[in-house]
């Protein structure tokens, strides 16, 4: 039994903000499942949302998250994270993060951040590092956690499940004592107990075919939630990426929404500008709108993929503003300066999950959840571009805050080993292999951009019989990480069949072809499940 005073599963910007706001009063232990930096945090390409100009102001930025949330947003949490995000940013800066600047100095001779433009944005205003933002942010925050004695990580450890009162059969209400975790790197289950865990475990990208996360993305941290006994809320509203390059040999590329923002146009593949007539904003109207629209687009016309053009910019600013996307789509025979990009849409980030408040804090004492695995009500029915970085960072701060104003509470329950009974060595891994796929293809062709409840009731058949054999499986046979994430997406899947079902009508990214508008009544209302 490894024993903490903080057990934070992942490291991605929620949990080493976190890691970083309570190592000084207490021991930390950051469970990851791969590599310290492989996390969706590290390919985050646009920026942080936030105010710092003053041709912007806190009003215009709730205003844009409130439309583009389609009326679920709560409008207290938005208020609470827009109006603390400079002073988040201004800390990330003091650890070494670099944000660009602009060229030209300002009236008084100073250096100005640059700000770029996002799709539902009125205004200029995320904070980037040319388009590799995440990845900077990443090693920003790894290096100060690297000066921090109190704080260990442990690389290829896999969460499995949370350890709580209810389930070891205490009667202290539903308490969280910490996890049970795969050590991938000599396949033996650990237990690990803390006074305190925080879910930072990310999205859940992997529940479908075609997505622009890496492969770490597969909704554990909502799952463990789940069958723990926490609410989770809004898992219909899953967002596609509207561009995400089209290319046999690329995996999961995105070409940044700052594209359009600096000028990038959406056409057909015989060039026609299919966003005019679609919304005022054109091709940087709100994600869903786009995306739909590109469906609609490849749907009439039977083509693969659209194309995204920015060669009417200057060659040398595409480079420079742009230089992983110029370098990816060069090694791919595309020159982005030269010919429009080929790009499709693809699952993109969870806007539900766990519930919890502006705090952090669940309906399970002793367990946190931040960043994309959380749902605080900031996204509503669509989140705006950028706004998830802003969320990580502000409410990691807060969580630490939070937790750090009372005595931690010191666990002695008595909390039993991982048994893995009689499992066996599994003699067919076929079966997960293709259940993988099953599941990915099905999320992709009938729980997509476009619904219909006959589609979403014909995946939740499949998706209730492949349960049944994950299940039995996962106790019959010991554990291995792909069959943990299995069991992980199909949990995950179901849950967002469960919650598309429950609402009847379309709104922001739950787009359903027999309720075809949005529904007062559903306004405001989220779609609660819970085990
Ligand atoms: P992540 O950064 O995904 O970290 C999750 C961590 O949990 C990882 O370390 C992972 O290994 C670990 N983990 C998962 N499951 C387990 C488990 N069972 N056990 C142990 N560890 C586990 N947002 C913006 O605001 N601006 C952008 O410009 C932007 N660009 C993006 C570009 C791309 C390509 C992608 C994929 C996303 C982008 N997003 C952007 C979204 C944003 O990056 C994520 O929402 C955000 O980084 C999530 O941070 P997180 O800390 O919650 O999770
Ligand atoms: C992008 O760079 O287009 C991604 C921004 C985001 O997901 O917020």
């Amino acid at each position: 039994m490894k024993q903490f005073d903080y057990l934070v599963l992942g490291s991605g910007i929620a949990g080493l903000t976190f890691a970083l706001s309570v190592a000084p009063r207490g021991r930390v232990a950051i469970v990851t499942k791969k590599d310290r930096a492989e996390s969706n945090t590290n390919y985050a390409q646009g920026g942080i949302a936030s105010v710092t100009s003053k041709e912007d102001s806190f009003e215009l930025h709730v205003r844009d998250t409130l439309t583009s949330g389609a009326g679920l947003c709560k409008e207290k949490v938005v208020r609470t994270i827009v109006e603390e995000g400079p002073a988040r940013i201004q800390e990330l800066i003091n650890l070494g993060m670099k944000f660009s600047e602009r060229d030209a100095p300002n009236e008084d001779g100073g250096k100005e951040l640059d700000l770029g433009r996002e799709g539902g944005h009125s205004k200029r205003r995320i904070l980037h590092a040319k388009d590799v933002t995440g990845h900077e942010i990443e090693s920003a925050l790894l290096n100060a956690i690297s000066r921090q004695p109190n704080i260990s990580i442990f690389e290829n450890h896999l969460a499995i499940d949370l350890i709580t009162s209810r389930k070891v059969g205490l009667k202290d209400g539903n308490r969280c004592l910490g996890a049970y975790v795969f050590d991938k790197n000599n396949s033996r289950v650990e237990t690990f107990s803390a006074s305190v865990t925080l879910l930072a475990t990310g999205g859940c990208g992997k529940v479908y075919l075609y997505t622009t996360n890496p492969d770490i993305a597969t909704g554990d941290g909502v799952a463990m939630a789940y069958r723990a006994g926490a609410s989770i809320a809004n898992m219909e509203f899953v967002q596609f990426h509207p561009t995400c390059l089209y290319h046999p040999k690329a995996k999961s590329f995105l070409i940044s929404e700052a594209v359009r923002g600096e000028g990038g146009v959406l056409k057909s593949l015989d060039g026609r500008e299919f966003m005019d007539g679609c919304h005022a904003m054109k091709s940087l109207a709100p994600r869903d709108i786009v995306a739909r629209a590109i469906d609609s687009e490849m749907k009439k016309s039977g083509a693969d993929c659209v194309l995204l053009d920015i060669t009417h910019k200057p060659a040398k600013f595409i480079i420079e503003r742009f230089p992983n996307i110029y370098q990816t789509c060069l090694r791919y025979g595309i020159d982005i300066t030269k010919e429009p990009i080929p790009v499709v849409p693809a699952a993109h980030y969870q806007c539900g999950g766990v519930v919890t408040n502006v705090d952090g804090e669940t309906d399970i004492s002793g367990l946190f959840a931040v960043g994309e695995v959380a749902c605080t009500g900031l996204h509503g029915a669509n989140r705006l571009a950028s706004n998830s970085l802003l969320e990580a960072l502000v409410c990691a701060h807060r969580a630490a805050e939070k937790i750090l104003s009372v005595p931690l509470e010191k666990i002695d329950a008595k909390i039993p080993l991982w048994q893995s009974g009689n499992a066996t060595n599994a003699d067919e891994l076929v079966v997960v292999s293709h259940n993988w796929d099953e599941i990915r293809r099905l999320m992709w062709d009938y729980v997509g951009i476009v619904r219909t409840n006959k589609r979403l009731q014909r995946a939740q058949k499949r998706i209730a019989n492949l349960q049944e054999e994950i299940h039995d499986y996962y106790w019959n046979f010991i554990v291995t990480g792909d069959l943990l994430e299995l069991r992980n997406i199909a949990t995950v899947a179901e849950l967002i069949v469960n919650c598309a079902l429950k609402r009847p009508e379309s709104r922001g990214l739950n787009y359903n072809l027999d309720f075809p508008n949005s529904n007062p009544e559903w306004s405001q209302r989220d779609s609660v499940l819970r085990k």
